[in-house]
Formats: C-alpha cells, sequence, structure tokens
C-alpha cells in the first residue's frame, strides 16, 4: 500500500517521534510512505515527499515537525477540492497527527481513509489520557520555576511564569507541581483576588522570593474581575496577558516588586523528553499496524497505561479539563501551594 503521513494545527514535541515510528514500521511492513507537506495546504497543493529510512532516523530527537504543519487551512466549503486533491495523491489511506479540530475537518470528507493519533500540547483531548509533547512542556516549565527562583529570591521579588494552556491549565498544574511553584493558577480553578493578596501578604513576611504559575488562561472570580480592572488603571483586562497585568496588579496590591515571564513557544520547541518519546515511539507503532489491517476510522490512544486503538470519533469530544478537585490539586493543597 502507500499510505500518506500528515501533521495538523499546532506543533507539539514529539510529531517527528510518530512521523518516524509509523515510517519505519510501514516501510517494515513492506509499504510506501509519503510525507504531506505544511497540514492541508500539501493536500490542496500536492506537495509531498517520499519518506525512507534516511528520511525519518534520528527526527524523533527533535521537535517540530519535518512535514510541517498549519492550524489555517480548513475543508469547510472547500469538501469536493480536498478530496479531488486527496484522490490525486493515490494513497491508500492517511495517518493523520492532529488534535480535534483536524479531525473533524476530516469526518467531512467522505471517501478519506484515516488513522488518527491524537495531539495537543496542552492535554486537553478527550478519548486518551495523555497527549504527546505535555510532558516536554512540564519539563520547560519546571525548569523554568527551578532557574526563576534564584533570581526571586536574589532580588526578593514574585516572579510569575505564564504557560501555555488557553483553557486548560494541565502544563501550568503538572510543571508547577513537578518544582512546586509558591502558587498555580489554572483556568478551571478561577482566581479570587481576596485569597490570593492575602496569600501573598503572609509570604511577604515569610519568604525572600516566590514564583506564581499562570496558565495563560487563568479566570478570575466574576466579583474581583472589577478589581483588576481598577488596578490596570486605563488597560482593559482583556488587553494583555495574565502573567503581566498580576505582577502590576501585585506590586501595587502588596508593594512588593514583581516581574512576569512568558514561556510561549518555548514549551512547544523543547526537544521531547523520555516520556514523550515512549508514547510517540508506541504511537506511531499502532498508527502503522492499524493501516496496515485496513482498520481505518481508529486512532491509536494512550489508555490504562497502554497505547492502544480506539474509535477516531472518541477524540472529538467535549476537552478534557483538569478536574478542579483532581488528585493534583489536592496534592498542591497539602504542600501549602496556593491553587
Ligand atoms: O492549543 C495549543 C496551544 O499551544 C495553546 O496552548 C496556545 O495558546 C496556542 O496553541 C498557541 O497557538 P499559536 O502558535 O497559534 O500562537
Amino acid at each position: 500500500m502507500r499510505i500518506g503521513i500528515l501533521t495538523g494545527g499546532g506543533d507539539a514535541p514529539g510529531l517527528n517521534g510518530i512521523i518516524e515510528a509509523a515510517t519505519r514500521t510501514l516501510l517494515n511492513l513492506g509499504h510506501e510512505v509519503v510525507g504531506i507537506q505544511d497540514g492541508f495546504e500539501g493536500i490542496y497543493s500536492g506537495n509531498h515527499v517520499p519518506l525512507t529510512l534516511d528520511t525519518v532516523r534520528g527526527r524523533h530527537a527533535f521537535a517540530g515537525t519535518l512535514l510541517g504543519t498549519s492550524s489555517r487551512s480548513g475543508t469547510q466549503g472547500r469538501e469536493t477540492e480536498f478530496k479531488k486533491a486527496y484522490d490525486k495523491l493515490n494513497i491508500e489511506g492517511l495517518i493523520v497527527a492532529g488534535g480535534d479540530g483536524t479531525f473533524r475537518c476530516l469526518q467531512d470528507i467522505e471517501g478519506v481513509r484515516l488513522i488518527g493519533v491524537p495531539k495537543t500540547i496542552d492535554n486537553d483531548l478527550p478519548g486518551t489520557d495523555a497527549t504527546f509533547g505535555y510532558d516536554t512542556a512540564c519539563s520547560v516549565v519546571s525548569e523554568a520555576i527551578d532557574d526563576l527562583r534564584t533570581t526571586a529570591s536574589a532580588h526578593k521579588r514574585i516572579i510569575i511564569i505564564e504557560t501555555m494552556g488557553r483553557t486548560a491549565g494541565w502544563i501550568a498544574l503538572g510543571g508547577g507541581m513537578a518544582s512546586m511553584a509558591d502558587a498555580i493558577l489554572i483556568p478551571e480553578r478561577p482566581l479570587n483576588l481576596n485569597k490570593f493578596r492575602d496569600f501573598l501578604k503572609s509570604k511577604h513576611s515569610q519568604q525572600r522570593g516566590i514564583i506564581v504559575v499562570a496558565s495563560e488562561g487563568t479566570t478570575l472570580e466574576k466579583d474581583v474581575q472589577r478589581e483588576l480592572d481598577k488596578s490596570g488603571a486605563s488597560v482593559m483586562v482583556s488587553d494583555y496577558g495574565i502573567g503581566e497585568r498580576l505582577a502590576k496588579w501585585t506590586e501595587e496590591e502588596i508593594h512588593w516588586e514583581a516581574r512576569h515571564v512568558i514561556l510561549g513557544h518555548l514549551q512547544r520547541s523543547h526537544p521531547p523528553s523520555t516520556t514523550d518519546r515512549f508514547l510517540t515511539t508506541a504511537m506511531g507503532i499502532v498508527a502503522a499496524r492499524l493501516a496496515h489491517k485496513g482498520e481505518w476510522g481508529k486512532a491509536a490512544a494512550f489508555k490504562n497505561g497502554q497505547v492502544m486503538p480506539v474509535p477516531i470519533e472518541s477524540l472529538m469530544g467535549p476537552a478534557r479539563n483538569v478536574d478542579p478537585e483532581h488528585r493534583w490539586v489536592k496534592m498542591a493543597q497539602a504542600l501549602g501551594i496556593f491553587i
């Protein structure tokens, strides 16, 4: 068979591991493998490359995706054009590493045979207990906490570290717990500024510096949102990032010097951790075997400690957010971490 591999949506450390593991497995099973370039754009334009052992060997160690990706082009209103271009590729089916958006787009195209690999650095896809790239992102946050603690303490400052996670707090929570940040703020537990003020005040007399990890999507309890508005003077609440806003608020409210650091795309570009490499190797192999057996419409997900086939639809349900009472939240509370 001739099988295509495509990576869609935002990149996450481990995509190259999926490509390498799936390609090597398919080649060993006697198939031909082609890589579609730049996500859906490569389907429309027909841009693809042969994937050989030489093309993929060793690439699992690097972040990014050797095929390129795109989160911009979809299929809505272009279904016929997409199917025509897909047919021209002359492939038996596609292995796609993507998020729910990517799979939803493909679901609408009749005749496209699909094997899915769940992908988001935010770790909030349903149908899988974990996504690759998440562990690496947590390591980046954890290392940043360890490093920034030194300068926070040297200058007696609060440092607010803003992490990825627009709607899910997994990265802030996992990274924050790994290095025992002093406070962890996540969207699933709206922040009460009054309680946060009390916490910071009590820390001011006890500790030289403190580290707050805030998910970029941190939400505020409704009644205190106005308070943050006021302290932000002429700047509206939604005009800039939570890290910067909280740093300003802290200086004004507690008179404790504050700085903020946005980790941003450093979380995505770090070489995949060992855990993510194991995960992507297993997912790539399972995805390739599913294609080999012609079990289209399935995905390689991580469930109950192992990678296994699941129906692709199970990746398209509502997001898997952090339970506000998750056991990691309880662990944080046991340690006296503000959460
Ligand atoms: O959804 C994944 C994610 O990495 C978010 O955590 C982040 O807010 C967003 O993508 C960044 O997207 P972009 O690279 O398009 O700015």
